[in-house]
């Protein structure tokens, strides 16, 4: 199981709803795409994290996509249940509002209000294709690391077709946006990496080198492996990946 814990970076997360909200109120849906989630405390943490911010009104428009490659991830998202152990490091406050006893013992459930907001999807960032093209944010932490620089182009460029006008991506802190693809983000906050959208005129794949990328061929008929190296394809996660 990938690692990961709730409230994970929370105040990154909390930053980038802060940087979000004015664009986002108003708007019928607010989609929001959390990419390489894990086994959902990143997504439940944003949900919780954005019915902290938002008004009733706001946040009942707020749709949550999960996605990761990990077969069969979504089963605990979809149940919402977690060990005590896990939601330990949650403030009690927000512990005791966003779960309630589970029917097994030692464990508890994520509340329907939150868990209602969030759908799961087997997704391979690597497919380069995004569920949708209308996210308000997206969220990929901890993930792009793992990937060559020119596989993290290419998903970073994915990345901004996914978003709207406007919208924002917040990545690993670790992970700076690679030069070539530096134009397609403006980067608000440096220390949080967090990076709105910016409007390009013409074809984004010129920001991206390679014969295959330009002649619009898909990556593994140009002889690009769609397996992250040390990664079966349909394999766990070597430990090498596990941080
Ligand atoms: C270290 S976890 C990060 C989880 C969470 N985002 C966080 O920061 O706590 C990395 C996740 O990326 C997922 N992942 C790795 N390669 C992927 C790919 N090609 N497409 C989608 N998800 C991928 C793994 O399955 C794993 O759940």
């Amino acid at each position: 199981m990938a690692f990961t814990y709730f409230f994970r970076d929370a105040q990154t997360l909390e930053l980038l709803i802060e940087q979000a909200l004015p664009s986002l109120r108003g708007r019928a849906f607010i989609r929001i795409w959390d990419a390489g989630c894990a086994h959902g405390p990143e997504p439940y943490t944003l949900a919780m994290l954005l019915r902290e911010k938002m008004s009733d009104f706001v946040f009942r428009n707020v749709r949550i996509h999960a996605t990761d490659i990990e077969p069969g991830f979504g089963q605990r998202i979809a149940a919402g249940i977690y060990a005590e152990r896990e939601v330990k490091r949650i403030p009690e406050r927000l512990r005791e509002r966003y779960f309630e006893p589970a029917n097994k013992p030692g464990h508890v459930r994520v509340v329907d209000a939150i868990r209602e907001k969030i759908t799961f999807a087997e997704h391979d960032l690597l497919g380069l294709s995004p569920p949708r093209e209308d996210f308000s944010l997206i969220v990929c932490k901890n993930v792009l690391l793992h990937f060559d620089e020119e596989h993290r182009r290419r998903v970073l460029r994915m990345f901004h077709r996914a978003l709207r006008p406007g919208g924002l991506l917040a990545t690993e802190h670790t992970q700076k946006l690679p030069a070539r693809v530096a134009r397609l983000f403006e980067t608000i906050s440096r220390q949080a990496q967090i990076h709105r959208r910016v409007e390009i005129a013409g074809d984004t794949r010129t920001y991206l080198d390679g014969p295959h990328e330009l002649a619009g061929q898909p990556a593994e008929e140009a002889g690009v492996s769609q397996v992250l190296p040390g990664r079966k394809k349909s394999g766990l996660f070597s430990p090498f990946f596990m941080r």
